[in-house]
């Protein structure tokens, strides 16, 4: 299969047998790690100048700071999240067969909807009659951090797109500890809640606009300190060899971005005719045809968190997610040597924003805190 990588970041959404051959993606620091991981792979910078030359299937995690909650969400209105387009057109040039594709949830939500009826729109018009999506977490693939995206197969081959929907074997997957030990939340929260997350991180966000490198803190015994570049690399599923030498600033800012390997694989993997065998899922449930939805945009749509629109209609797929296959093993990642600490300043920050909001925060965790200010204050 020749493929195509778009905005290829460092790499989460690709697949597990061959590389792409051309990955195009803009900023200089993942070339780094794109070529340590891909050294067989022809790189490109920009989308807007790439040629692409004959492909079977694109891939792309296209620009979300459109689309996302904490974004202005100019939707694909906007010069970022629009290039979803450009990808569109990029498969039409090459002539592929297949695009996959992923993005935030709230792509299914934005104006009502309107935003993903565009995008199945356009997939639609350019040939890929078959088109599914489904919203993944990266616990249910064995790793320890919340990370809910949505993921899109759209095909010219239908046992391709319905492939998506194929079930996830979680057996594979060591994950789950009952009793955890180790907690994440968001140190940099507290006037909205801090999102404390038994057994697990919370999200990894890129950081904020002025690139000050904010992940998630860890709490486990009387330990409370932000997760290392290293451990964030873990909680994303990729090797850590391509990131040796890097800031930790661009290292935070990567996993912030990118798809979590193991996901991106079980999304890719679409494509390969082994998993294809399983035929068109069973219990798609018709959502009423809007003529609105394909004729005459907008049309307001709450569109379900797995689906299938087939050239006949728009099905949902129920998907449910079992808490018992949502991994908790967040204490097997921890780097028992990183003996830091939060800072007096964060610890202080927090305690305050917290009495001031009133949010609640277990009561080991803020003697942890008091304890990270007053002793660090003390040194
Ligand atoms: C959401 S991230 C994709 C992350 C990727 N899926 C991964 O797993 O690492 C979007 C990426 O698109 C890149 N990008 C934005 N505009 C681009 C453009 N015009 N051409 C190529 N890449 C672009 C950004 O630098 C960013 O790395």
């Amino acid at each position: 299969m020749r493929s195509i990588s778009l905005f290829s970041g460092v790499g989460g959404l690709e697949p597990s047998a061959v590389s792409a051959d051309v990955l195009c993606e803009l900023d200089p620091e993942c070339h780094m790690v794109l070529s340590r991981r891909f050294p067989e792979s022809r790189l490109h910078d920009d989308v807007m100048t790439l040629s692409p030359g004959r492909a079977d299937a694109i891939f792309g995690g296209w620009p979300c700071q459109d689309l996302s909650v904490a974004g202005l969400r100019k939707g694909l209105a906007g010069d970022r999240s629009g290039l979803f387009f450009r990808m569109v057109d990029i498969a039409l040039e090459a002539n592929a067969n297949s695009i996959v594709a992923e993005n935030v949830p709230n792509l299914l939500r934005l104006d009502q909807g309107q935003n993903f009826a565009l995008v199945l729109e356009a997939l639609r018009r350019a040939g890929f009659s078959h088109i599914t999506w489904r919203t993944l977490n990266a616990r249910q693939f064995g790793l320890p951090h919340q990370r809910r995206r949505v993921f899109i197969v759209a095909s010219e081959i239908p046992e391709a797109a319905w492939a998506l929907l194929r079930p996830i074997d979680s057996s594979r997957h060591r994950g789950r500890i009952e009793t955890p030990i180790a907690a994440g939340f968001y140190w940099t929260a507290g006037s909205q809640g801090i999102n404390f997350s038994d057994g697990y991180s919370p999200t990894l966000k890129v950081g904020s606009s002025l690139s000050i490198p904010s992940p998630p803190a860890v709490f486990f015994d009387d330990t409370v300190r932000m997760f290392s570049p290293k451990e964030t690399v873990r909680l994303q599923g990729f090797p850590l060899r391509p990131f040796r030498g890097l800031e930790s600033k661009a290292i935070y800012r990567m996993m912030g971005n990118a798809v979590a390997v193991p996901v991106g694989r079980f999304v890719t993997d679409s494509l390969d005719p082994n998993n294809q065998k399983a035929g068109r899922p069973e219990n798609l449930a018709e959502i009423p045809r809007q003529d609105s939805i394909f004729e005459d945009l907008p049309g307001a749509v709450n569109w379900p968190a797995a689906g299938y629109s087939a050239p006949e209609a728009v099905y949902e797929f129920p998907d449910p997610v079992h808490k018992s296959t949502l991994c908790t093993s967040l204490e097997r990642l921890i780097d028992r040597d990183d003996n830091s600490t939060l800072s007096v300043r964060a610890a202080t920050g927090l305690l305050r924003r917290l009495e001031r909001s009133g949010k609640s925060c277990p009561e080991d965790l803020r003697f942890a805190l008091e304890r990270a200010a007053l002793a660090t204050a003390r040194v």
